[in-house]
């Protein structure tokens, strides 16, 4: 287990700076997420941190170590970091145990010890009575945990999973999440789970660090990023929250007043909040309709989808083109495309800092 520290890092290729001042602060035994787009530079920062590749700028420490900076490297080897790649690269024609031991074997444990500490990671990943059979007897989720067996028998004090789920079906990935949850609540490991699913985020990590265009938006716990979203685009990422613009008039401690399109509404904010113009985050779950003749919010509506169970409702408020929004509505739905509705607002959060 080991504390990880980036500091300010930056990796560039050529023109393009795929990190841009990259800082996260991972503690001990913490699982922590980076969630964004493709291309945001997820793979980028764990390859600098696995040693694969070395910063133009800033530092990566693991525990107190200075492993990476744009004048030194600690090899990949020398880390005690366990990866688990979204490709298992296990060898097909080794058995279960003979793939777990590989590492071990590169690095000179002999046995018996060697068949203990496979037989131990093979319980912990819940395979113990798969260690005779090939990759190709089992199913994806279970090669996914012979990959994992073989990151965690060298004892790392670091994981990466870069997209470890990304092959599987959902039905299985949700299993595998569990197993992973369950993994790291034994072990106690220190991991750094990549995806670009905010649910699988959302439900595995102790924080989760939104990157985009190779910066790191908000880092925080995925309560935080949803209800108190730093930016837009952390709002419009994170729950489809919708960014709309408003004008805060009165603030008082942590809540404030916000004319929405001429509705009055009550919203929270951050102590630093100001009166005047801002964008504000409305989540689809604050939005219902209203009661006739309540002065709310008219949104025309676009179209509605069905879900099972309830109707998605797409509308826009304002003036054309306006400002799309979307709530649901239990079944059955009587709201017609072209159709005026009333909405109330139960929530919202003001976004910090000016509206552009
Ligand atoms: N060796 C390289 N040479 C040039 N450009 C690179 C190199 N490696 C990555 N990039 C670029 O850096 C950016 C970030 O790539 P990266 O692989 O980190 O994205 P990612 O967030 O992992 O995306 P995905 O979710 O698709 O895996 C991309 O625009 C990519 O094209
Ligand atoms: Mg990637």
């Amino acid at each position: 287990m080991a504390r990880l520290t980036v500091s300010g890092l930056t990796k560039t290729f050529g023109a393009f700076r795929a990190l841009d001042d990259v800082s996260l602060d991972v503690a001990d035994g913490e699982f922590v997420a980076i969630l964004g787009p493709s291309g945001c530079g997820k793979t980028t920062l764990l390859r600098q941190v696995a040693g694969f590749d070395q910063p133009d700028a800033g530092s990566i420490a693991i525990g107190d170590t200075v492993v990476s900076t744009r004048e030194r490297a600690m090899p990949p080897e020398e880390r005690r970091i366990g990866i688990v790649f979204q490709s298992y690269a296990l060898w097909p024609h080794m058995s279960v145990a003979d793939n777990v031991a590989y590492g071990l074997t590169v690095a000179g444990v002999r046995e018996p010890e060697r068949s203990k500490r496979v037989d131990a990671a093979l319980s912990l990943v819940e395979l113990a009575g798969f260690a005779a059979r090939r990759p190709s007897q089992l199913s994806g989720g279970q090669r996914q945990r012979v990959a994992l067996a073989r990151c965690l028998v060298t004892e790392p004090s670091l994981v990466l999973l870069d997209e470890p789920l990304a092959n599987l079906d959902v039905h299985l990935r949700a299993a595998m999440e569990r197993e992973f949850a369950r993994f790291h609540e034994r072990a106690g490991t220190t991991m750094v789970y990549i995806t670009h699913d905010q649910a699988e985020a959302m439900a595995l990590a102790d924080r989760i660090a939104v990157m985009d265009k190779g910066r790191v938006l908000q880092f925080a716990a995925p309560s935080v990023l949803y209800r108190e979203p730093a930016d837009a685009t952390v709002a419009g990422f994170i729950g489809e929250g919708m960014v709309v613009p408003a004008t805060v008039a009165a603030v008082a401690g942590g809540t404030c007043d916000v004319d929405l399109f001429g509705h009055r509404a009550t919203m929270r904010c951050s102590a630093r909040t100001t009166p005047g113009p801002a964008l504000v985050c409305l989540r689809a779950s604050a939005l219902s309709v209203a009661p006739e003749g309540t002065g709310a919010l008219r949104m025309r509506v676009t179209g509605t989808i069905y879900q099972g169970g309830h109707f998605r409702v797409e509308g826009m408020i304002g003036a054309d083109p306006g400002v799309a929004l979307h709530f649901t509505v239990p079944e059955p739905c009587a709201l017609a495309s072209g159709s005026l509705v009333d909405l109330a607002v139960s929530d919202g959060w003001v976004i910090p800092g000016r509206a552009s």
